[in-house]
């Protein structure tokens, strides 16, 4: 394949480098919305066709040079028996943990559930470019546990599952394994049906402080990403909000290393391992600014591009749903069409 996301991941020296973004996949682009006036998103998830076609739209509507497989992190929490639905409000789980006085004997795992995304793996293999990478994910397993004990649709502060954490550690302890070992079969089950790359999605990693997160929480990622690169497949990490966190990632949990918006990019380089790459961490709001702001952001990006080798540009978080796809478009021809003093 050639492709200069596989380039960089790879150690290969690249003109530019590689862009992508996080959940590119649906949410604004209009020719995503114009299918979900058509199809629930569970159909969209659940028909080959149509979910290799949403995953490889962002190829051809933004210029994006990998593929971000079209699916979501709750689907593994679903596969343990909480019946999901997702709404127009959003998702929601039958079987909330909070129901339960110990939940984990609530988790009983069909594999059968995640069968689906492999299908779908399978069919955007088929169809894309050669030369299109595709990533697969799985939510880690802090962000998974706090969705699973989420009563209300609208709440983010997950105070139900923190509170769990904090008062019942050997049954949250449970559950936490249980994840992992579905999230494990998952991961390499997507390799086996012939993903490019892996992204593990701990988008709440900053609820808890960062001692507590690297000795109960960091093990069990290292484990989901460790299966994955067993089978000589690159990972990535996003660990949002992690802070001086990111001084702890070394290679032996992760190749890349997600940065978001909040953390200077160059301090996130001088305390990460020397040996894992970065990724990120454009600001999602910088695409409600005009066209000059986000050049002028951009440019000031040419600098870090120039030194290091081994960065992905990616956000710092997902895609706002409001947000015009136009600039989008631009940021990636303005990162194509630049010179990177490489
Ligand atoms: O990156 C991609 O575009 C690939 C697909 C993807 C989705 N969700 C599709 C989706 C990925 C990688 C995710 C990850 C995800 N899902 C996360 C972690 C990343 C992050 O953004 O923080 C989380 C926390 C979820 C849980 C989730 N799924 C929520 C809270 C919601 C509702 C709000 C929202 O994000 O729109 C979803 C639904 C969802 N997942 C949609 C999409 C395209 C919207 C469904 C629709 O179009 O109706």
């Amino acid at each position: 394949m050639n492709s200069i996301l596989l380039d960089t991941l790879n150690n290969k020296k690249t003109s530019r480098p590689p862009v992508w973004f996080m959940r590119q996949a649906g949410r604004i682009l209009p020719s995503y919305q114009k299918l979900k006036k058509k199809y629930s998103f569970s159909q969209l998830m659940n028909d080959p066709k149509l979910a290799s076609e949403v995953t490889l739209l962002p190829i051809r509507d933004l210029g994006v040079d990998a593929a971000i497989l079209f699916s979501d992190i709750l689907i593994v929490p679903e596969a343990l028996g909480m019946g999901l639905e997702f709404t127009e409000k959003g998702p929601v789980f039958d079987n909330p943990l909070t129901k339960y006085k110990n939940p984990s004997d609530s988790l009983i795992k069909d594999s059968s559930k995640l069968s689906h995304v492999y299908n779908n793996i399978d069919k955007i293999i088929e169809v894309r470019d050669v030369n299109t990478p595709l990533i697969g994910f799985c939510g880690g397993p802090l962000t998974t546990f706090c969705f699973m004990f989420r009563g209300h649709v609208r709440d983010v502060t997950f105070n139900d599952a923190i509170k769990f954490l904090y008062s019942n550690p050997v049954e949250s302890k449970k559950i936490i394994d249980s994840l992992v070992e579905t999230s494990i079969e998952y991961a390499v089950n997507q390799v086996k049906h012939g993903i490019d790359c892996f992204q593990l999605f701990e988008t709440y990693a900053g609820l808890i402080p960062v001692d507590m997160y690297k000795e109960i929480m960091l093990p069990a990622s290292k484990k989901i990403l460790n299966a994955v690169k067993d089978l000589n497949i690159p990972t990535i990490f996003f660990p949002k909000n992690f802070g001086n966190g990111l001084q702890y990632i070394s290679k032996d949990i992760c190749d890349y290393v997600s940065i978001d918006w909040h953390t200077n990019l160059f301090h996130a380089r001088d305390i990460v391992n020397k040996e894992v790459g970065i990724q990120g961490n454009i600001d999602p709001r910088l695409l409600y600014s005009d066209y000059s702001n986000i050049e002028n952001y951009l440019s000031k990006l040419i600098p870090f591009g120039s030194e290091n080798q081994d960065w992905i540009i990616n956000l710092g978080h997902g895609f706002l749903p409001d947000i015009d796809h136009k600039k989008a478009k631009f940021v990636v021809e303005w990162i194509k069409e630049n010179d990177w003093k490489r």
